[in-house]
């Protein structure tokens, strides 16, 4: 059998990482500067990681979601009291369109409307109601082309007045900051007149911080920049370090129904395990804090290269924008430079490397490119 020729691939196997990075089946070591899509959070093969979660899979790897599961009440309290949101109840799946598709789906049961509003260029996952709400054409397919959704402009105050003044609306769904649409961030007054607009209008407010929470952009969540609390979070991506997990954050204006939602792998042993990993390391070596400073380090310098048209970005998720496609410079830094990056659509690169990326490999990684460009 041939696998589903779906992922147009760098011929590259990777068959071991440690920290920031990683290494092919040759021995070759490459600077790690994607983190595996925004995935890698603590570092590759972190000492911590390995322990906590080799020993609960020699412990108990699964069980199901019809008992008690006390690592799940840990992984809540531990989120809530890091994030800030210690009020609020957690909900785990495995994947971010999971996620997204549940806080959807509570979104509507709870003001029972059926109508969505997204963004230009938004991502949310390729699932049903979340590829729907990803303004991409060439993913939504006929069955998924429901007409729920209704994508308004970024950062357009007036646009989303007059759509959710229409009282039907049942959520907005926004990333913290776009990743795959290239790294394009809302403003605070955006989101806090966003906020205002939900709560006037009963509109459940949902934000997809699957790429840009978790500490990636130098707060423990990207809209903590603008200081607005939303109805639902949804979260993924580094939550596991790798390991398939997605959680929901459920404002307490909701309440928990038996069976109304549910899932059979959802917040395993295992990926609890993974879970308060990952959360010990970014607070035992302020991961959050170093995002932001080794963000705005690289971010300024990169702002000094002329070859930029702009960057942008929040602590280490940075977008570089070139006036022309960037297909030869990623190749370049990949297998000259051996530096591993991310992209989106054809101009921007991507760089959402591991939390723990260090002031010398911030260094080493703008030597590496200026030697590209
Ligand atoms: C903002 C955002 N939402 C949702 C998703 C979907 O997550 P998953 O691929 O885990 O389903 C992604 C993945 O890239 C994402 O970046």
């Amino acid at each position: 059998m041939n696998l589903f020729d779906v992922y147009p691939l760098f011929d590259i196997n990777i068959v071991k990482g440690k920290g920031r990075h990683v290494w092919d089946e040759n021995g070759t070591e490459y600077l790690d500067l994607y983190g595996g899509h925004a995935v890698i959070s603590i570092g590759h093969a972190h000492p911590h990681y390995v322990e906590k979660v080799s020993k609960q899979v020699a412990t108990l790897g699964f069980y199901s979601n019809s008992v008690i599961n006390k690592l799940q009440q840990e992984v809540a309290y531990r989120l809530g009291r890091i994030s800030g949101y210690e009020d609020y109840s957690l909900f785990l799946i495995n994947s971010g369109a999971e996620a997204n598709e549940n806080a959807l789906k509570l979104a509507s049961f709870y003001n029972g409307r059926t109508r969505i509003v997204s963004f230009a260029r938004a991502f949310h996952g390729r699932t049903s109601l979340a590829v729907e709400a990803t303004e991409n054409p060439k993913i939504i397919a006929p069955i998924n082309a429901n007409g729920h959704v209704t994508y308004l402009p970024l950062n357009d105050i007036n646009a989303i007045e007059t759509e959710l003044g229409k009282g039907d609306v049942c959520a907005v769904i926004i990333e913290g900051i776009q990743g795959v649409g290239g790294i394009q961030i809302p403003t605070p007054t955006f989101m806090q007149e966003l906020r205002r607009i939900c709560t006037d209008t009963n509109t459940v407010l949902i934000l997809d911080e699957i790429q840009s929470g978790y500490g990636r952009s130098g707060k423990f969540f990207a809209h903590q920049y603008s200081g607005i609390r939303p109805d639902l979070i949804t979260v993924a991506k580094g939550i596991g370090n790798g390991f398939p997990m997605a959680g929901v954050l459920i404002s307490p204006m909701f309440t928990p129904v038996y069976g109304q939602l549910g899932t059979t792998f959802g917040g395993n042993h295992l990926a609890c395990s993974a879970a308060l990993a990952v959360l010990d390391v970014i607070e035992q070596e302020h991961l959050v804090e170093n995002a932001a400073k080794v963000g705005t380090y690289l971010m300024e310098e990169l702002k000094k290269l002329p070859q930029i048209k702009e960057v942008r970005g929040k602590g280490l998720m940075i977008g570089m924008e070139f006036d022309q496609p960037v297909k030869e410079i990623r190749s370049k830094l990949i297998y000259e430079q051996k530096v591993f990056t991310g992209a989106s659509g054809s101009n921007v690169i991507r760089l959402l490397p591991p939390l723990c990326l260090n002031m010398e490999e911030a260094q080493e990684f703008l030597c590496r490119l200026k030697a590209v460009l």
